[in-house]
């Protein structure tokens, strides 16, 4: 089918790239060592701490948010030191992977893949460990497989009722500016974040905003690292350098996007993004399909996670979707494929671009014969004009 206009990528990320941000990449490469880029660096070095919500250090990777993960891990741990995790889903998953494979031992809190790392197991499980074995507490902020957001700021306050001196690790990946993400406040000592979603870039960078506490810990351990080690990249980062050839055009991609950011405001971000989880989440009620998200306190802002009826497939209706519509929703991933899809509603994204997006789905439903409800769509059209009106105090 020929597709005219613009295609629709709403899956949870990789994100809509804004012209902004693409013209400002548009730009011939330049010399690395040199003063121009030294200028650069250091901007964006900069002015990325306020998107953590920190004013302590970020180091900015060449790679995808995974290369973020394994940083964490590397720079703060050593071999068979035990950690917390948490089974908030498929990234949860592979993040305790990552620990496995650094030779780490992970406590591995189970969980049904619809709700988010439980504060009081967290308290719990710290209350016991009276030799303060287990050195780090790992979670996945928004779990981009199932739509849930776990609360960070209660499970700082439980480690800190159990007296434990865990080090805080978060994912941020699908989170950052997107929904409000508090570093410093909430004692986050290592927070994880990619370019590819609420920054509005393209994949290819990653993040570790690192704590005091954090470099405390970087100075006793021993896993071995290289490319992923703070004090090689926080060295030359003083000057606006990098220790290795750096992602030129994407952090000039960077620049522009932190500026967007800026003239927005990150409270007007975070505000755009409930108003849109609101919206869909109004739709996907309206036509009677199932949110895999249980807990409304954990619902997702940057996306939502819809179950289909028994016997409908999934990834049929998102085929039907893309082919007839230019479409692309998230696939259910590992244990959910083909039982869910993901709408990604973050990131560069206006009202109308979500109204377009769930015409899309509601179309879809009818032409894969998904036994649904009408009216998704006009009750996301009232949610969205019903908060402008009360933006406007009518
Ligand atoms: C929450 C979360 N963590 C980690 C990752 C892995 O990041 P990447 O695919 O950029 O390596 C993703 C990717 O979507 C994610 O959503």
């Amino acid at each position: 089918m020929l597709h005219t206009g613009r295609h629709f990528l709403q899956i949870p990320g990789p994100t809509n790239v804004p012209d902004r941000v693409l013209r400002a990449m548009d730009r011939p490469v330049i010399d690395h060592r040199g003063p121009e880029f030294a200028r650069l660096g250091a901007e964006v070095l900069e002015k990325i701490r306020p998107v953590f919500q920190t004013t302590g250090p970020v180091v900015i990777y060449p790679s995808s948010g995974s290369g973020a993960w394994e940083a964490a891990i590397v720079n703060t741990f050593s071999p068979r030191d035990r950690v917390l995790m948490f089974e908030t889903g498929h990234f949860s998953n592979l993040w305790r992977e990552v620990a496995l494979r650094m030779g780490l031992q992970v406590e591995y809190v189970a969980g049904n893949w619809r709700g988010g790392a439980s504060p009081a197991e967290a308290e719990a499980r710290l209350a016991e460990d009276k030799d303060g074995v287990i050195k780090a507490v790992m979670v996945v902020h928004n779990e981009t497989s199932t739509g849930v957001t776990s609360r960070i700021a209660e499970i700082r306050r439980s480690i800190d009722r159990a007296r434990h001196p865990a080090l805080l690790m978060v994912d941020t990946i699908s989170s950052l500016a997107s929904m409000d993400y508090r570093h410093d406040e909430w004692g986050v000592d290592v927070t994880v974040g990619g370019s590819q979603k609420g920054l509005m870039l393209p994949p290819g960078l990653s993040f570790n905003a690192i704590s005091e506490k954090a470099l405390a810990a970087n100075k006793d351990a021993k896993l071995p690292r290289y490319y992923w080690d703070w004090q090689e990249m926080l060295k030359p980062n003083r000057a606006g350098f990098f220790p290795y050839t750096p992602a030129t055009n994407m952090l000039y991609g960077l620049r522009e996007a932190l500026l967007m950011l800026h003239e927005e405001g990150l409270p007007n971000v975070f505000r755009r993004h409930a108003r849109y989880g609101e919206a869909t989440r109004a739709a996907v009620r309206a036509w009677g399909l199932e949110i895999v998200c249980e807990d409304p306190a954990e619902y997702s802002n940057s996306l939502t996670a819809v179950f289909m009826p028994e016997g409908h497939n999934a990834d049929r209706l998102r085929e039907i979707i893309l082919e007839n519509f230019d479409l692309s929703l998230g696939n259910g991933l590992s244990k959910l494929a083909g039982k869910v899809f993901r709408i990604g509603h973050l990131g560069s994204f206006n009202d109308l671009m979500l109204a377009g997006t769930l015409s899309g789905i509601e179309m879809g439903l009818e032409l894969a014969g998904v036994p649904h409800c009408a009216g998704g769509v006009a009750a996301a059209l009232k949610c969205l004009v019903e908060s402008k009106l009360v933006a406007v105090g009518n």
